[in-house]
């Protein structure tokens, strides 16, 4: 399972630092939904999903969380904790998110509106859709 981390450029001077993210350039999809999980409660695990179509760009904008990606071959976990790195996570893969810092803002951005039926939430069901996805290769 390859990980795909986003370098984002830090524009810092003697005020702070800034860091932007844009469409083509350092976010290589279309950026239709911004969303970011705030105030999750210690040792909660969440995500337990693929999608079947969606991309998205994860940022720990502050604090820090870890990622399990599984593409149905292999998992591997990441790390997030540095607003200047993107996660990007495409094709079918199943995640879950856990060890969020207190102070975690995740902040993800997705190539398409909230879609409940780009769901699978069953990893039975991921794991069959992601072996007939090679079936069909
Ligand atoms: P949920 O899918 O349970 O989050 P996670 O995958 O991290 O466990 O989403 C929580 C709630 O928020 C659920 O009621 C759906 C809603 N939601 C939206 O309305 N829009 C969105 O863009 C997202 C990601 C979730």
């Amino acid at each position: 399972m390859e990980i795909k981390l986003v370098p984002l450029q830090v524009h810092g001077d003697d005020r702070g630092g800034l860091i932007a993210l844009e469409e083509g350039k350092n976010v290589p999809f279309e950026m239709r939904r911004v969303y970011y999980l705030i105030e999750t409660k210690p040792d909660v695990r969440r995500g337990f999903h693929a999608h079947k179509a969606l991309r998205q760009l994860a940022v720990a904008v502050r604090g820090s969380c870890t990622f399990l990606l599984d593409d149905g071959h292999s998992s591997q976990e990441v790390k997030l904790e540095n607003p200047s790195q993107g996660l990007l996570i495409e094709g079918l893969v199943w995640r879950e998110m856990f060890d969020f810092s207190e102070d975690c803002v995740l902040m993800v951005l997705a190539d398409a509106l909230y879609d409940e039926s780009d769901y699978i939430r069953n990893y039975d069901e991921f794991l069959n859709f992601a072996n007939s996805k090679e079936v069909r290769k």
